[in-house]
């Protein structure tokens, strides 16, 4: 069982605290993602799922087990770190096969482990045992490293060394995979294919999954579920279409995604309308207002723009006028930044070839469809 539950979990140093009272609960082949800011405590819940940390209170649960008292190593959870911690002076079949090697030899005989730490301290592939040389091999075939099982780790790309540390985790065959900032030290491109590696691995496999990163394209992309953290606390937890349409504080919309936060009072409730005036704008939400004083969120994409003297539908309820400070062309989207009173507004419009960019200076007039306007 690989299903992972923290219960009521907090942990101090000294007088500093760096986890408020962490509930998770992380299903058996769930892909799950902490997320959030440096220093906010991803690092240290996992340290403590692994079992290199201990809480200072709460229980954590690996399957139906609680584990204060197991040690880390036989918790049976794969970890790669996001330095990958390889073996420089090993060959790539060495380091996935060292785990595998001590295991083995705990488990061995006093005869037996003597000739095994034999075969440990060779470091040709032939005098591995064979059922160790065929996990080891099968694991690197599917990491698409086979081909370099000899090739020294210092002589490895940063992608090659991050496949090796996987396959070292992986070849263990734990229950739960942790895994923190793995791509980090990766390039841009590398970094997109190896999520789709990772990924396709993980759905493979149907391992538990916990990811640590403090980038949400990566959390989004990749994971089913979410914990986005902030100092030492779990401020909300979802699936990415969640998180992203339904941020429940202005940390999380403007964490996860691009967003508009625009202070504003409620002046009326109408025809299951919220209508919220702010310096310089109206808008009307079909969302409940839960306070007087909203933070109103608005999608950059969930924006259109229009030259200040178009006639805009008049079943539109929300027209605002701006002025155009700055644009942006990225290839596919032209991204605005709007001056609407107090507000620089961030508009994200599809680009079509030889479509008109408004320039700095324009008149505008931003129009959001209501159901679009979102309301903490
Ligand atoms: N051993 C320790 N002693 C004292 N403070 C610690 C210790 N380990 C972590 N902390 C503190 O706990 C907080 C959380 O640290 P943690 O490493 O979990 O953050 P993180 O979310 O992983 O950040 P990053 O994204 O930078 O890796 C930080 O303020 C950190 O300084
Ligand atoms: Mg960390």
């Amino acid at each position: 069982m690989g299903s992972v539950k923290i219960q009521n979990m907090t942990k101090t140093f000294g007088d500093f605290t760096a986890l408020h009272d962490i509930n998770l609960d992380i299903k058996e082949g769930e892909f799950f993602a902490l997320l959030g800011p440096s220093g906010c405590g991803k690092t240290t819940t996992m340290r403590c799922v692994a079992g290199f940390e201990n809480p200072t209170s709460g229980s954590i649960y690996i399957g139906d087990r609680e584990v204060e008292n197991v040690p880390a190593n036989k918790r049976n959870c794969g970890m790669v770190f996001q330095s990958y911690a390889l073996f420089p002076h090993m060959d790539v079949f060495d380091n996935v096969a060292y785990s595998l090697n001590i295991k083995h030899l705990n488990a061995s005989n006093p005869i037996k482990r003597l000739s095994i730490f034999g075969r440990l301290l060779s470091k040709r592939l032939g005098k591995y045992p064979d059922d160790i040389r065929n996990k080891v091999m099968e694991i690197l075939e599917y990491v698409e490293l086979d081909q370099h099982a000899n090739r020294l780790t210092s002589e490895l790309s940063g992608g090659q060394q991050q496949r090796v540390a996987l396959a070292r985790a992986l070849v263990m065959e734990p229950a739960v995979l942790l895994m923190d900032e793995p791509l980090s030290n990766l390039d841009q491109k590398l970094r997109h294919s190896m999520r789709n590696t990772i990924r396709t691995i993980q759905q493979d496999l149907g391992i538990t999954t916990i990811f640590v990163t403090h980038d949400q394209e990566e959390a989004m992309s990749m994971a089913d579920r979410v914990a986005v953290m902030d100092k030492g606390h779990i401020v909300q937890i979802g699936t990415p279409t969640d998180l992203y349409s339904n941020p429940q504080t202005p940390f999380i919309a403007n964490f996860v995604g691009t967003s508009n936060i625009l202070k504003g009072t409620v002046a009326a409730e109408e025809n299951g309308m919220t209508v919220m005036k702010g310096e310089g704008f109206q808008l009307k939400s079909s969302n409940k207002a839960k306070n007087k004083d909203v933070d109103i969120i608005i999608r950059p994409e969930h924006v259109r723009v229009e030259p200040a003297d178009s006639v805009i539908d008049p079943l539109q309820t929300n027209v605002i006028e701006g002025e155009v400070i700055m644009s942006t062309y990225l290839g596919s989207i032209v991204r605005y930044d709007v001056q609407v009173g107090s507000y620089q507004l961030i508009v994200d419009t599809t680009y079509s070839s030889g479509a008109n960019i408004f320039q700095e200076g324009k008149k505008v007039k931003l129009t959001v469809d209501h159901e679009r306007v979102l309301l903490i």
